[in-house]
């Protein structure tokens, strides 16, 4: 499913359309409910595809930046998602997510994860205090650490924040296999909602060690870079969806990626970034449907790796 940006306005034509999902979603995927997986810490159920900010939303303040993600936004909850991931650090990211999220009206109903990092404890009580307030809220869902800057520091604020009632949910991030060591340190010796790792088909280290310790220690796995920052479709360029992605309705790259990190028993949520409400439709779809089992994932990785 590849929807043009005519069909998305059609579709999302006037503010808070009603969720009328039928015919804008492959067969399957209409008489078939939004795959959802639990936060292993509350049980709490989530939409397993998210939305990045990372450059994508950090754009000014001018209707003409700020109308394209808009859609964005919009096609994001009408296809069911809720998880939206932003941090200081994406500059204007964070300040955006807060205004869109406003505009369109969806802002309770987002389970918004942001991130802190700062070496001291005044630096991140500043940076969260902003964050909150770019966000427009009291409560925000999921605090991290962004990769474990001031780990130490910040998760004892984030502690804190969380027995007020500030934080729904708490976790650290990293983007980097150089980090791993130390990141599987913090994961083995504090108990944390959610953790934040790059996996995906071309990036596949985190399945060693990272991803099963966050299985075995209760903790909900948020996926960054799914798509390689895009470096994954540049990869497969030329070449056709293979038949057998079929098999676990897959009906573009996008789907193929996203559903092979969903395949991993592990993950909870990848958090692909777009600029295009087109791209938001084809990602929400890998949240419907089957998925890959084992044979099939080394299926998907030989074929990757021979590229
Ligand atoms: N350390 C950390 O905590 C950390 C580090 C990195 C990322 N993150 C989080 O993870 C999120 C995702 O990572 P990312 O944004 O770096 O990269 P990504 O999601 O792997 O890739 C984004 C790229 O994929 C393209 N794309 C998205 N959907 C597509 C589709 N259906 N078809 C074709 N192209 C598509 C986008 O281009 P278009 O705009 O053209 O769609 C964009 O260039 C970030 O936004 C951020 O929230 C966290």
């Amino acid at each position: 499913m590849d929807l043009t940006r005519r069909q998305i306005l059609k579709l999302t034509a006037g503010a808070g359309a009603a969720l009328a999902l039928g015919g804008r979603l492959p067969a399957f995927a209409q008489s078939s409910e939004i795959m959802m997986r639990p936060i292993p810490s509350t049980g709490e159920l989530i939409p397993v595809v998210g939305l990045g900010t990372a450059r994508t939303f950090n754009v000014g303040t001018s209707e003409e930046e700020l109308a394209p993600l808009r859609e964005v936004m919009q096609a994001f909850v009408e296809m069911g998602g809720t998880l939206l991931d932003t941090a200081p650090g994406y500059r204007n990211s964070e300040m955006v997510s807060g205004i869109l999220a406003k505009d369109v009206g969806i802002n309770d109903r987002l389970f918004m994860a942001t991130k802190v990092a700062a070496e001291d404890r005044e630096g991140g009580i500043e940076q969260m205090e902003n964050s909150m307030s770019l966000l427009n809220r009291s409560v925000i869902d999921l605090m991290q650490v962004h990769n474990l800057r001031g780990w130490q520091t910040q998760l004892a604020t984030l502690r804190e924040w969380k027995a007020a009632g500030r934080f729904r949910y708490i976790g650290i991030t990293t983007s980097s296999a150089r980090q791993y060591d130390d990141f599987a340190a913090v994961m083995e010796q504090e108990d944390l909602d959610f953790i934040q790792v790059n996996y995906s088909l071309g990036q596949r280290q985190a399945e060693e060690r990272i991803l099963p310790l966050a299985a075995d220690r209760g903790m909900a796995v948020l996926c960054n870079l799914p798509y390689g920052r895009g470096r994954l479709f540049q990869a497969v360029e030329g070449h056709e969806l293979p038949e057998w992605a079929a098999e676990f309705d897959a009906q573009s790259w996008g789907q193929f990626f996203l559903k092979f990190i969903l395949s991993h028993p592990a993950v909870t949520c990848p958090i692909p970034a777009t600029t295009k409400a087109h791209h938001v439709a084809d990602n929400m779809g890998a949240a419907y449907g089957r998925l890959p089992d084992e044979a099939m994932r080394r299926r998907m990785t030989e074929f990757f790796d021979a590229l």
